[in-house]
């Protein structure tokens, strides 16, 4: 099935309308203007992310590759796995993340918020977000020579390459300065690391044994890119999203602020909610029959994670935040071989970063309109505040 009519902008605009309409009438449909299958039903996404040999992540062209290099995400069990078990372990509760969050995460916060607390108001998103989601990555990875904005500049000069879809010159040059930056910031900590170790991501990259070989320093560069692309701005929109869904909803707020332990529900509803991540993209290995619909060989397909988070036949009253959910688990951080390797880390970051906010500024309110905008990353684009300093 074919829909000539659907547009990125539409759906950047405005998602949930459209996903709804699709899950109900065209669950698989060919949006000819995207070139893009969209699958948008629970058990349709989870058949894809549990299949990589039918859905596979080494899509041909590949945007990502492309302005990263090759890294875990464009690549297909097991050389992927390989790439991932090596180096996950620094981003879990047991690794550097852990003692990260607990011992430097708080006062990283604090001390953002003592830079403007007597302001009285603030944009939440960008810097206070913004610089949460960028230091906590560069303090974890061990970037220990650059500031949280340059590793800012390299994620947004990488995001702009890897969504030129248009092949724009001026956005390919932004992720090459990005790029060369990035990769030369890693070579002085490596080479110093060499000297003398410590207990960082990149640190553990250089040690570990990958199934029987040590990690290349291509590979590191690369996945280090990935990570700089990917794992700043979702925290960033998880922190937005979560103060303004607080801010605009009072029973909620009190509901959550009279029982902190709430505070981990609230993220994790609010990722399934709102899903900052849109989608994942793969390409068919061969024909494939999904919800009565074939998809030829070669297809790219977006699995729609934030639609199969609203599917009405998983979850009960979808579009509603609820707290108390016994459904299951859901999509926001992906199901299969490619699930988020930040997802520890990040929703540490989200739950502290917002939480700290709601502790320390008195009165805490909205202090304007909030525009939620984008499709593949979703989040408001700025969250006025105000508070009685
Ligand atoms: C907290 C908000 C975050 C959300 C909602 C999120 C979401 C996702 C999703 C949906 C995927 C799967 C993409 C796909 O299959 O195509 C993914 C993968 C990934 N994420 Fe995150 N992410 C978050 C934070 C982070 C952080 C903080 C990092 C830092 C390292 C990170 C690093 C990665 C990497 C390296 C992958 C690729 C994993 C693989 O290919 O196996 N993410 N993320």
């Amino acid at each position: 099935m074919n829909d000539d009519e659907l547009t990125l902008a539409q759906l950047e605009a405005d998602p949930d309308p459209i996903l709804a309409r699709l899950r109900e009438q065209a669950p698989v449909v060919h949006a000819t203007q995207l070139n893009l299958w969209l699958v948008t039903r629970w058990d349709d996404v989870a058949t894809m992310d549990a299949h990589p040999e039918l859905f596979s992540a080494a899509t041909e062209p590949s945007f990502l590759r492309r302005a990263l290099g090759v890294n875990m995400l464009t690549l297909d069990a097991p050389e992927a796995a390989r790439l991932k078990n090596a180096m996950m372990p620094p981003f879990q509760r047991s690794g550097k993340s852990g003692t990260f969050a607990e011992e430097v995460l708080p006062q990283l916060c604090d001390g953002l918020i003592d830079g403007f607390y007597e302001e009285g108001q603030a944009d939440l998103v960008s810097p206070y977000a913004a610089a949460v989601s960028a230091s906590s990555l560069q303090i974890v990875l061990g970037l220990s020579d650059s500031t949280w904005e340059q590793v800012w500049r390299w994620c947004e000069g990488l995001c702009a390459d890897i969504a030129n879809f248009d092949n724009d010159p001026a956005k390919t040059a932004l992720g090459d300065v990005a790029k060369v930056e990035l990769a030369s910031a890693i070579d002085v900590r490596i080479e110093a690391l060499q000297k003398v170790s410590n207990d960082t991501a990149i640190a553990h990259m250089l040690s570990v044994d990958a199934s029987g070989s040590p990690l290349t320093r291509e590979e590191i560069i690369n996945n280090v890119r990935l990570m700089v692309s990917g794992g700043i701005n979702e925290p960033r929109d998880g922190i937005g999203l979560v103060c303004w869904v607080l801010l605009a909803n009072g029973e909620l707020r009190e509901e959550v602020m009279s029982s902190p332990k709430l505070w981990r529900r609230l993220v994790d509803e609010v990722m399934r909610l709102h899903s900052p991540v849109g989608t994942i993209t793969r390409q068919t290995t061969q024909e494939v029959e999904l919800s009565g619909t074939t998809i030829p060989e070669g297809a790219l397909v977006a699995g729609v994670l934030r639609s199969a988070n609203h599917d009405e036949r998983r979850f009960r009253e979808p579009m509603k935040l609820d707290l108390h959910r016994t459904e299951g688990g859901h999509a926001a951080f992906a199901l299969g071989q490619h699930r988020c390797l930040g997802e520890w880390l990040g929703r540490q970051e989200i739950a502290v970063g917002s939480e700290r906010l709601f502790a320390r500024l008195p009165n805490l309110r909205l202090a304007g309109d909030v525009e939620l905008h984008g499709f593949e990353f979703r989040g408001p684009r700025s969250l006025r505040v105000k508070w009685d300093a």
